[in-house]
């Protein structure tokens, strides 16, 4: 028999029930449910609302059906409509009409809307710290390849030259935003609906402020008609889950791209790795793959959850229900990523000589050369004319700018002196790109420094 059942003079269709539930997905909420309850039951008692003594039976009960839950004792009944429902039934069934009581001045769509609140305020804390873990990693590679040359690239063509660890804090940063994003998004998130009831909050005397603050809030929401039809931060979190999911599906791409042959800048750890049923050679990044392919997942989370709230009328809609496996599958997708992805990273060997060798080649010390007649006075356009004009020497003569004499480079231009060799090797250039946020290996360790800052924050 439904809780609501009084105004009905029929059981509801099976096919309904079934349709209608959400005990599948929702009872991942019961934490939060019976942390609402316990905050509600004592506001509801503190204010006179229900006897002292209703207030203590339904904490008790309360707590003991948290502790069955907890220990396997108390299964989730499938049948129930919902984690709400299950759980109030539950109460009444130990402690009775005190059971009956706990839900005075609220509504479902109060309760559900603080659930989802408090279950992604968890959640979004954890992600932090596994945000965290993977920038921690890429702090460590970094001081161990402050001197391991690449080549950088714009259009996958090599462009100039930069350092393994330079490239792993461009990553950082990308991720710290993610981190702010996440931090951003609980800001707002942090307003508890509860005493907003069905819609249009109540003529109980109810105390929203020591609800709000016994459950960590910084205050209740402020109208009730959104309390309990907003969704906003299903969706400003699904966006930040999004755009770390672009970040690791980037970052895949050119893991995926450094282990082929084509590359070979770094190796993944066997057991990071993965095989062929066909060819015998074959060592596959999956991780990575599945990284960048789980990413079309949580955009699509997103699409969901903005598709879902596009066309509701204020306040509660039943649509309402299919926000939690939205949401909860982009967290547990980018969970999941995040898990596999840090070790995986952590784990890979760094090829530095063929990172160097490739970066030997392709001319990624054009800029330099140029500027080299740039800092003698030249102009830069005539300077990058002239070391463009070299570079196509080079390459019909089959040689590099390293490579090239000097009775060449002092035909093309006379300001060209012996010392040209010195100022292209790719360690004085990347040394010497000490401009704020550049690769040199001085101005990389106080990139890193400056992050590992960021780590040591508090929430
Ligand atoms: N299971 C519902 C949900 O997730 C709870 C709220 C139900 N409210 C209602 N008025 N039917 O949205």
């Amino acid at each position: 028999m439904k809780l609501w059942a009084g105004r009905f003079s029929k059981e509801a269709d099976e096919r309904v029930n079934d349709f209608n539930s959400s005990i599948r997905f929702d009872s991942r909420m019961y934490k939060q449910d019976i942390r609402g309850s316990l905050a509600h039951a004592a506001m509801l008692s503190e204010t006179g609302i229900i006897s002292a003594e209703d207030g203590e039976k339904i904490k008790e009960g309360l707590l003991t059906i948290y502790e069955d839950i907890i220990s396997g004792k108390l299964q989730f009944d499938p049948d129930a409509e919902d984690i709400h429902m299950f759980i109030e039934a539950e109460l009444t069934k130990r402690i009775g009409d005190a059971g009956k009581r706990l839900h005075t001045a609220r509504s479902r769509n109060d309760q559900v809307a603080l659930d989802i609140r408090l279950y992604l305020r968890d959640e979004s804390y954890e992600l932090i710290e596994k945000l965290k873990d993977l920038i921690k990693v890429l702090c460590d590679m970094g001081d161990m390849h402050l001197d391991t040359v690449m080549p950088g690239y714009t259009h996958l063509q090599r462009a100039q030259p930069v350092t393994f660890a330079h490239h792993l804090m461009a990553y950082a940063s990308m991720l710290m935003r993610d981190v702010g994003r996440i931090k951003d998004t609980v800001k707002r998130m942090n307003f508890s609906p509860l005493g907003a009831c069905a819609l249009a909050g109540t003529t109980y005397p109810t105390d929203r402020d020591m609800t709000a603050d016994i459950l960590g809030f910084d205050g209740p929401t402020l109208n009730s008609l959104d309390s309990v039809s907003d969704r906003d931060f299903c969706i400003e979190l699904a966006s930040a889950l999004s755009l770390i999911m672009m970040h690791l599906s980037r970052f895949s791409e050119e893991i995926i791209a450094w282990c082929s042959w084509e590359f070979k800048f770094i190796e993944l750890d066997d057991a990071f790795s993965t095989g062929s049923s066909i060819m015998p050679q074959k060592k596959n990044p999956d991780v990575a793959e599945l990284v960048r392919g789980k990413t079309s997942r949580v955009y699509g989370d997103l699409m969901s959850l903005l598709t879902m709230m596009k066309g509701l009328s204020l306040a509660y809609n039943k649509d309402m229900q299919e926000d939690k496996e939205a949401i909860f599958d982009a967290i547990d997708t980018v969970k999941l990523c995040l898990d596999t992805f840090t070790p995986m990273l952590s784990t890979c060997r760094v090829l530095k000589e063929n990172m160097r060798n490739a970066a030997a080649r392709g001319f990624i010390n054009a800029t330099d050369c140029a500027d080299y007649l740039t800092k003698k006075g030249v102009a830069f356009r005539d300077a990058y004319k002239i070391t463009g004009q070299l570079v196509a020497q080079c390459i019909e003569k089959g040689l590099t700018l390293e490579t090239l004499p000097i009775e060449e480079y002092k035909a093309a231009c006379p300001e060209f002196d012996e010392d040209i060799y010195e100022k292209i090797s790719l360690e004085v250039c990347v040394r010497e790109r000490k401009s704020a946020g550049g690769p040199a290996p001085c101005e990389v360790k106080r990139q890193i420094a400056k992050v590992r800052e960021f780590l040591m924050e508090e929430l």
